[in-house]
């Protein structure tokens, strides 16, 4: 059955750009974004690498490690990595997991047989420091993904893990959030000390909480 959200991230060993790794080790107490490509040396996967490396000192200030993954070899992957920095001015930073035998794909359901029998396709999952699964999303080869949404998302995740509250539409960090809908209005008066306004009996704003 496919992964779904709360459950175990499954653990692994790997060879990558960066040498061996053993994912929980690796991990250790914090976040994950583990994120599958189709293959080396194509177009859009080369500005998707590259974007991660421009990104990374993002996902440090979340205490966020990135792995990227694809079925080709570590050699392909090392003889990719010049192209990368010259196409994008981004030198990779992070591990890039070579994955011939298809083990971490399967094991995370990255391979989609009715979109390729052999290629991952665009897979993200964060991770939390809990092993868990905490989001899950798919693109397809065509479509190249928005990592600064991953990185919106990770704030919510975070907020969300630490605080009762839920974030709206289109959130993004400083910006007013959700009551948790368990908090009774008595309740928020000593959890948000800044207040919070009702819309709604269910839909009640506070301003980020941690800010
Ligand atoms: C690409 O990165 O452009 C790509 C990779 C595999 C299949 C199609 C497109």
């Amino acid at each position: 059955m496919a992964l779904q959200l709360g459950d175990d991230a499954p653990d692994f060993t790997a060879d990558t750009t960066e040498g061996p790794i053993h994912l929980y080790e690796y991990l250790g107490d914090s976040w994950g974004v583990l994120f599958s490509h189709p293959a080396d040396f194509t177009p859009v996967c080369t500005t998707e690498l590259g974007e991660v490396a421009r990104l990374k000192s993002e996902f440090d200030k979340r205490n966020t490690k990135v792995l990227g993954l694809s079925v080709d070899s570590l050699d392909s992957h090392k003889g990719w990595t010049g192209d990368i920095k010259d196409a994008t001015g981004n030198a990779l930073n992070y591990p890039l997991i070579a994955d011939p035998d298809h083990k971490v794909a399967n094991a995370y359901g990255m391979i989609h047989p009715n979109a390729s029998s052999t290629l991952t396709v665009r897979s993200v999952y964060v991770i939390g420091p809990d092993k868990k699964i905490k989001l899950e999303i798919t693109y397809p080869a065509s479509t190249g993904r928005n990592f600064e949404e991953i990185l919106r998302v990770l704030d919510s995740l975070q907020l969300t893990s630490d605080y009762q509250v839920a974030t709206p539409v289109n959130w993004k960090e400083g910006e007013d959030v959700i009551v948790g809908t368990a908090v009774t209005d008595e309740e928020a008066k000593d959890k948000f000390p800044k207040g919070f306004r009702t819309v709604k009996p269910y839909l009640r704003f506070t301003p980020q909480p941690n800010r």
